[in-house]
């Protein structure tokens, strides 16, 4: 092994070391908590998460996805799977937590989410609570749990942003899905959040186009809101992923070599190298400013 890829190595056990030392202190959580979240509805979230949790299950990790999307959910459709018990009978206090954990393609553990549960009933600051204590139970088996969320900025989505760790925002480089994911960032970060934000690029037309979507948030976090955020990765606009959908199977188990496979995966590699950065930010943002500078810059 070269001195370089040893001394990366050391560097990402050291924080690992610290992120757990950190999470056994604040309670007995070990699971990495994600959001994938997004300002703009239909960017690919859930395309997303399921097949970068079967790219890290696939590195050896335990994870779970949770279907997030309260009103919308359709992570066991994306799978072609029917869950017998979903997050409502989790919610409604008739199951435990480990009694709704179905599994998917690939054996991906995954939690469904309640479709049409929003018009059932909102939930309360208890159910909220009561949700946050099950999913500690559990977070001890598993390494990665990763909330697939419904996209702006509805009170369920900040609580499942404000108890994870990071925060992966989903966009494309259309010029409305930039300007939703810039704000959702900006109101995340103006309640003094810590979470850590990453960037995926859905969609894109080729590399560049994804690095000039992801520098315009990066550029305007970092100069408006003093937000450090990466770019974690992107992937390509390939009609694999419609075909897949249509199946019923995630794209890089129906197509495990196109192009938005490799990318999933090279985004799950980078993921597990790379440790989390955490930085908080402060509003110092002009309203509307956002929306001025992509004209600019377009
Ligand atoms: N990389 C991609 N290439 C082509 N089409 C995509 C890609 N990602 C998503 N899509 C399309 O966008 C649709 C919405 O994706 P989905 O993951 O359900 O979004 P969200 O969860 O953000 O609402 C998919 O059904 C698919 O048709
Ligand atoms: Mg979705």
């Amino acid at each position: 092994m070269t001195d370089q890829a040893q001394m990366l190595r050391n560097l990402v056990m050291k924080r690992e070391q610290e992120r757990t030392a950190r999470l056994s202190n604040a309670g007995q959580r070990t699971a990495k908590l994600i959001t994938v979240t997004s300002g703009k509805g239909g960017v690919g979230k859930s395309n997303f998460t399921l097949n970068f949790a079967l790219a890290l299950q696939s590195m050896g990790k335990k994870v779970l996805v949770f279907d997030a999307d309260i009103g919308m959910a359709n992570i066991d459709v994306l799978m072609g799977v029917t869950a017998e018990y979903n997050l409502y009978h989790l919610l409604r206090r008739e199951k435990r937590i480990d009694e709704i954990i179905e599994r998917g393609p690939g054996f991906l553990s995954f939690i469904a989410g309640g479709s049409g549960m929003s018009e059932l009933f909102s939930l309360s600051q208890s159910d909220l609570n009561y949700f946050t204590e099950e999913i500690e139970r559990i977070a001890g088996e598993m390494d990665y749990i990763i909330f697939d969320t419904g996209a702006g900025l509805s009170k369920e989505n900040f609580n499942f942003i404000y108890s994870s760790d990071e925060c992966l925002v989903v966009t494309t480089p259309e010029p409305t899905s930039i300007t939703d994911a810039y704000a959702l960032i900006k109101v995340v970060s103006s309640k003094g959040n810590d979470t850590a934000f990453k960037l995926i690029v859905n969609r894109a037309g080729d590399e560049r186009e994804a690095d000039q979507t992801a520098d315009k948030i990066m550029m305007a976090a970092q100069r408006f809101l003093k937000v450090q955020i990466s770019m974690l990765g992107y992937i390509s606009e390939d009609r694999h992923v419609v075909q897949a959908v249509k199946k019923q199977v995630p794209f890089s188990i129906a197509f495990p070599n196109c192009t938005a496979s490799r990318e999933v995966q090279r985004i799950a590699r980078s993921y597990m190298l790379v440790p989390a950065s955490t930085e908080s930010g402060t509003l110092t943002g002009i309203k509307g400013f956002m929306q001025k500078w992509l004209r600019r810059t377009k």
